[in-house]
């Protein structure tokens, strides 16, 4: 999903409903601002998080919204589907709002999920070069050996994408329950790491991504607006 760009002199000619010859006269004269800064120029870029001023009055733009989700297992991390409840059903103030799911989880995995409409910012969290930490609490049916740790950190070659897999942590809890830490989000990537040893994932839970820990204080299914410190978490 691309953020809404727009050149600042169509959009103010569009939303006060005037030429945009009279809109360039406006801008050169400095009556414009965006983010609180004065802008002149009409090529300027804008998204739908903008914040315009003309004459210090703000022009309406879209609110950004930032969600962390307790999903629960058999909810699917869609916004439509025939068969199974969606992530969607569970947002009822939230329909029609634009938002989309930033790194999908399984069926059949709990735990946190973010869903915003703002895709600058779902593209810091999931693109590959920013390598953001995803936390898992992985329930296993055959016990857990060291072998598992080393294989972990080493990578495994998924033939299927031609790639090897970025070293990932796994801290073995108890015998039979994992911690592993992904820094990307292959197709159902923990299940096919520990299928590599034969050992079946009993119950799969994501923790956190990047610094967002999920609340505890969120029964399943429940979901909070992130704080502003939340979502600024993301770029520190
Ligand atoms: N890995 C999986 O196999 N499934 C998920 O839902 C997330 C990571």
């Amino acid at each position: 999903m691309s953020a809404k760009r727009a050149r600042l002199d169509r959009f103010i000619s569009q939303h006060c409903q005037i030429p945009r010859k009279q809109v360039r006269l406006i801008l050169a004269k400095g009556r414009v601002s965006v983010d609180g800064q004065v802008v002149r120029d009409a090529d300027c870029q804008i998204d739908q998080f903008s914040q315009v001023m003309l004459d210090g009055q703000a022009l309406r733009q879209e609110q950004p919204i930032y969600l962390m989700l307790h999903k629960p297992v058999g909810v699917v991390s869609a916004t439509k589907d025939d068969e199974h409840k969606t992530v969607m059903d569970l947002l009822p103030d939230y329909q029609d709002k634009g938002l989309h799911i930033v790194g999908r989880l399984d069926l059949n995995t709990s735990g946190l999920l973010l869903l915003t409409n703002d895709s600058r910012w779902s593209k810091r969290i999931m693109s590959p070069e920013h390598k953001v930490a995803k936390q898992y609490l992985v329930t296993l049916k055959a016990p857990l050996t060291q072998a598992y740790v080393k294989a972990f950190a080493e990578g495994f070659y998924f033939a299927f994408e031609n790639i090897t897999t970025q070293p990932a942590q796994l801290e073995i809890l108890e015998p039979h329950l994992a911690r592993v830490t992904l820094h990307e989000g292959r197709y159902h990537q923990i299940k096919r790491m520990f299928g590599r040893f034969r050992n079946q994932v009993m119950a799969l839970h994501r923790l956190s991504v990047g610094n967002l820990i999920l609340d505890e204080t969120l029964a399943v299914g429940q979901y909070r607006p992130l704080t502003p410190q939340e979502v600024a978490s993301i770029f520190g």
